[in-house]
């Protein structure tokens, strides 16, 4: 039997190059090896963003275009919707019964971005975030959780969840282990260390090339560079990271080039753009295909979640007889 990997992503806005470079790209690698399921984490979303629920609405269709565009195969992977599968939100409540309020208030996670948001206080559901989690990723009973860095106390919280449940009960669910890739997170457009659509120093996956020229056009460079001769700093330079993300073959010498003061900005901004653009045309192609065609999106989010749906049935049974609750089926 194949290993399950699940993950997934809080649809609350479209994906960019930093999501691609981060999870995307791996995903689509990682569905030809591995059973692949899908996340679009709705409710998850709503967390913080339950003041707009017309902006996670919107968002599914357009992450779930993201994924397709980029590459995923809906023959390989299963993709799927977050609300549409109670099991998650039944063995939320069960999981809760025995995780304590300071164990969450204590997730680094959930301490950091709760400071982000300015929160005195914390929502009910936003701290019980993790627990939510960890019954997405336990209802398929997944092996393997491609994340990030920022997620680690999530998956370390998971573990704990399934150890405590499966001896207090029995043994049914599986401990996961998390992946986290060994690539750089990508810098964004303005040289801050994070590419994120709410900083506005992002190119999303959608963009046409005219949009990708000018923000490349737009972007930060090395400030020490004022004319084309001035030796360089490309460790520090946006562009430059952006040659090792995507231009792998050359960036050695665009390093030295650099800093010798033998290429311009303007020249290897040019290149950067090229190379983007042609990594996104593929993109649009798949896009295109989709976009004309919207129904069959939403009967691959309807097939992935009936798929996903089958396996939550089948965990929730055993749950339930674990926990002696199977009132009426013996
Ligand atoms: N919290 C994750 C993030 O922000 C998204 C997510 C929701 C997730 N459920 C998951 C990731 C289950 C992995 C497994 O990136």
């Amino acid at each position: 039997m194949k290993e399950r990997v699940l993950t997934g992503d809080r649809i609350t806005g479209k994906l960019h190059l930093g999501h691609y470079v981060g999870s995307l790209k791996n995903r689509v690698e990682l569905q030809n090896q591995y059973e692949t399921f899908l996340l679009l984490a709705d409710v998850q979303a709503l967390t913080t963003h339950f003041e707009n629920p017309e902006l996670i609405k919107d968002n599914l269709r357009n992450v779930a275009l993201d994924y397709l565009a980029a590459g995923i195969n809906p023959e390989k992977a299963t993709i799927f919707v977050q609300s549409l599968i109670p099991e998650i939100a039944e063995l939320t409540t069960y999981y809760s019964m025995f995780i304590t309020v300071n164990s969450l208030r204590h997730n680094p996670t959930i301490k950091a971005e709760s400071k982000e948001r300015g929160y005195k206080d914390m929502y009910y559901g936003f701290l019980g975030y993790p627990i939510s989690q960890t019954a997405d990723i336990t209802f398929c009973k997944a092996t393997l959780v491609p994340v990030g860095e920022d997620q680690l106390p999530h998956i370390e919280q998971t573990r704990k969840i399934v150890r405590r449940f499966n001896q207090l009960y029995q043994p049914v669910l599986v401990e996961p282990k998390p992946l986290v890739g060994d690539v750089p997170r990508l810098v964004g457009l303005d040289g801050n260390n994070k590419m994120s659509k709410s900083i506005g120093n992002a190119i999303h996956l959608d963009s046409t090339k005219e949009e990708v020229n000018e923000k490349i056009k737009k972007a930060k460079t090395d400030p020490a560079r004022i004319h084309k001769m001035d030796l360089g700093h490309p460790e520090v330079c946006p562009i430059y990271a952006y040659h090792q993300a995507f231009r792998k073959e050359d960036s050695e010498e665009i390093y030295q080039n650099c800093k010798k003061g033998q290429i311009g900005c303007m020249e290897c901004k040019r290149k950067i753009a090229q190379s983007i653009n042609d990594l996104l045309e593929l993109m649009r192609e798949r896009r295109v295909e989709y976009q004309n065609n919207p129904k069959k999106v939403d009967e691959i989010l309807v097939t992935g979640t009936e798929r996903a749906r089958l396996v939550a049935k089948e965990t929730m049974q055993e749950v339930r007889e674990a926990m002696g609750m199977n009132y009426f089926t013996n």
